[in-house]
């Protein structure tokens, strides 16, 4: 490469540059408007305001209710929420997950730590252009199973699962359904009633926003057991928002709607 050379940047997939508009939306919360959102006080009330105009933005990108969009630190977070949570959920039903072969690390890694913690796993296969069969899906439910975890488009190849038939086949089993839409959201078209998913997960910095930030789809009535106990953020248990008592983290779990 010679001096006058510049790399062009083209793997946005991988992420991408924070869009100025995005910048700018955040800049007052980078200077003035510091309160904590969870506070209750004048100081919080800008910062509030904006989490709630936030959440609802989501929400209209999913075709979801506000209540049901909990805002995470990246996609890795909102999977871990989704697998995990369900497994430490109380009143969970039997300890068996599948997924696919070609999931992120961020999905496989939760299920190989499951594995060590008693659940069993099945990892589907894919075919040669990377599709995973739903009858496949279909074949390797048991009575034990209590999650689907099938990712939206792939990040290495780009497939585009047939989420909505998986999630068609997980409802008839009353079997909790999770897709890690990472590489999809901004995309392509992903209103969770037509996907017919219970979770989504969201990674801001593939769609323009910083790292640091992203979102899980959590269908109003599931309940998931929280990964960090402690402050109130993100319908916490010491928070004192009653606008949205249908999603609430009790110490047992995140119940949404209940
Ligand atoms: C499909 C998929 N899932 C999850 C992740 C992890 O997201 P994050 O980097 O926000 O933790 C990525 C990022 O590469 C991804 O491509």
């Amino acid at each position: 490469m010679t001096a006058t050379m510049r790399p062009i940047y083209l793997d946005y997939n991988a992420s991408t540059p924070v869009d100025p508009a995005v910048a700018e939306a955040m800049r007052p919360f980078l200077d003035d408007a510091f309160g904590n959102p969870s506070s209750g006080h004048w100081a919080s009330a800008p910062a509030k305001a904006a989490l709630d105009r936030a959440r609802s933005q989501v929400a209209a990108l999913l075709g979801a209710a506000p209540y049901e969009v909990v805002f995470t630190s990246g996609g890795s977070e909102a999977n871990n929420l989704a697998i995990k949570g369900t497994f430490y959920a109380p009143n969970r039903r039997g300890a068996h997950i599948i997924t696919s072969a070609i999931e992120h690390p961020a999905v496989l890694a939760p299920c190989r730590f499951l594995e060590r913690l008693g659940g069993s796993v099945t990892y589907l296969p894919v075919d040669r252009t990377g599709l995973i069969d739903p009858e496949d899906v279909r074949r390797a439910i048991t009575p034990q199973t209590l999650l689907i975890s099938i990712m939206h488009a792939n990040n290495e190849v780009g497939t585009i699962q047939p989420i909505a038939e998986i999630g068609a086949i997980a409802r008839k089993h009353g079997i909790r359904f999770h897709t890690d839409a990472a590489q999809s959201v901004g995309k392509i078209p992903t209103k969770v009633d037509e996907l017919g998913v219970d979770m989504l997960t969201i990674a801001g910095h593939k769609l323009y926003a910083p790292k640091g930030v992203g979102a899980l789809y959590v269908r109003s009535g599931l309940e998931l057991e929280p990964l960090i106990h402690g402050a109130g953020h993100e319908s916490g248990p010491t928070r004192r928002n009653r606008e949205r008592p249908a999603c609430h983290w009790t110490w047992n779990g995140l119940r949404a709607g209940g």
